[in-house]
């Protein structure tokens, strides 16, 4: 008999806790995985839940244990997606609607789209986030589909997303890659984020020569202030863990090799394919490749010498630079994140609803914070060209770009890398600057090539007095 709501195929990590979430909130819910004997250990561990999980064989079994048109979740990202579908196309029927609940690249999310088109078959690429405690507990969830497709599963997403102050995190944010690409680039800054928050804490260990374990304090205060955030919450609580092993720091035993999937480095190239500049995601994605580095890093420290690391004063005016430097680093790596939403909306025709994507990012996602709801009311009074002029972000940057300018500079002075965080003061002081140095770069491009330049005083296409030489 028909009788489960939603199907789910994948019983890893996301796709078990995604199942055991859907049915905590009195759905019933079809599940099948490829190695089948997981479905049945799934369903014994799954407690007072088992009941409402349908454990299926077959993927025959899973499409008749759907009430039509039936919607069906997959986990996985990459190759796998293609291959699923493509098996999916033969047990489904005309309404039906696939789920793509991994890290896709919008760009295959639209291709899936338009390929399930002609079948009758609707896709729906839904980008999730917070991690495994998010997929059971309450995720941020990032719908592009169809509205149709969208208001067959609303009722099951909504009661299954995270809730801030009761408002779900769950959107329907436009059709076909709308969903991937509002998760893309929420990965983008959720690297900007933590590799502002990995720098403040190399100042922290190495400028001030705190131990871990001093250095957690310091972000649990601050994650008390404007600064709080989950982010914050899991630095204090990662720094102050013990390494079961040796007794150390945890912290300090982990090799400074980042690893990354992937969504980074999309954000970043959309970014630049739109024409956006998004620097401090930019720097951010570089600096986990350069991490990578581990080998060429280490030789090139034998040959110019272990960093000097020049002291920071240990004062309350550096922890309170500290706190307001990296506030306003986030501000500006969030700034350019939706202005990438806001290009992509046009350009993709998506509509992208810029408040709601700041709602649904305040609970259950992994850079949800306090002052995403200060963006959420920023973008609510109105358009506006980019989050650091709303009245709110403008007053907190006049604060806070001095602190980010001192220790930007301190740290440089020191010896320190700072690569996201100096982007975001450069990204910030050029934004504000009313007259560059462009002019001279236009000059140049006429010079040897004789691309015409705009005057100052008169309108029109116009070459300088070059001479010899010139193009
Ligand atoms: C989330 C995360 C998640 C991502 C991990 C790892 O929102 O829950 O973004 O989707 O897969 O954070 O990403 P990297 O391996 O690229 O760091």
């Amino acid at each position: 008999m028909a009788s489960a709501e939603i199907g789910l195929i994948g019983l890893g990590v996301m796709g078990s806790n995604l199942a055991l979430n859907i049915a905590d909130n009195g759905h019933r819910i079809a599940v099948w995985n490829r190695t089948t004997s997981r479905i049945g250990e799934f369903i014994a561990d799954a407690g007072p839940l088992a009941d409402r999980l349908v454990g299926c064989d077959t993927l025959e079994a899973l499409a008749a244990a759907i009430r039509p048109p039936r919607p069906i979740i997959m986990v996985p990202a990459g190759k796998a997606v293609d291959e699923q579908i493509a098996v999916l196309r033969k047990v489904l029927s005309p309404g039906d609607i696939i789920i793509d609940a991994g890290n896709a690249d919008f760009r295959d999310t639209i291709r899936r789209f338009g390929e399930l088109k002609d079948s009758g078959l609707t896709f729906i690429g839904m980008g999730v986030s917070g991690g495994e405690e998010g997929a059971r507990h309450g995720p941020s969830i990032m719908v592009g589909s169809t509205e149709d497709a969208w208001k067959r599963v609303q009722s099951v997403l909504t009661d299954i997303a995270a809730k801030y102050q009761g408002e779900p995190c769950v959107a329907w944010l436009g059709t076909d890659g709308a969903g991937h690409f509002v998760k893309t680039i929420h990965n983008g800054i959720e690297y900007a984020d933590m590799q502002m928050i990995a720098e403040i804490y190399g100042i922290l260990r190495d400028g001030l020569g705190m131990p871990a374990k001093d250095i957690a304090p310091v972000f649990e205060a601050w994650n008390k202030g404007p600064l709080n955030s989950y982010l914050i919450e899991i630095t204090a609580k990662v720094l102050a863990a013990d390494d079961p092993a040796t007794g150390k720091p945890m912290v300090d035993i982990i090799l400074d090799r980042a690893g990354q999937k992937g969504t980074g480095k999309w954000s970043v190239i959309e970014a630049q394919r739109l024409g956006v500049p998004a620097t401090a995601i930019e720097a951010a994605v570089a600096a986990r490749v350069l991490s990578s580095l581990k080998t060429e890093r280490e030789a090139a420290e034998k040959v110019f010498g272990k960093l000097q690391v020049k002291p920071f004063p240990k004062s309350d005016k550096v922890f309170a630079d500290l706190e307001q430097a990296l506030l306003a680093g986030k501000i500006a790596a969030y700034a350019q994140g939706f202005a990438v939403l806001k290009a992509a909306s046009a350009e993709f025709g998506w509509n992208l609803p810029l408040p709601t994507v700041a709602k649904i990012w305040r609970a259950g996602c992994i850079i949800r914070s306090q002052f995403l709801g200060k963006m959420a009311e920023a973008y609510s009074g109105g358009p506006i060209d980019n989050l650091m002029m709303a009245p709110t972000f403008v007053e907190v940057m006049k604060g806070a770009h001095g602190p980010l300018r001192r220790i930007v500079a301190a740290a440089s002075e020191a010896g320190l890398p700072t690569p996201a965080l100096s982007s975001a003061l450069n990204y910030f002081d050029a934004y504000r600057q009313g007259r560059g140095t462009s002019n001279l770069i236009q000059a140049q491009r006429d010079f040897f090539g004789a691309h015409g330049f705009e005057r100052i005083d008169q309108p029109g296409a116009h070459h300088g007095p070059w001479g010899s030489g010139a193009a």
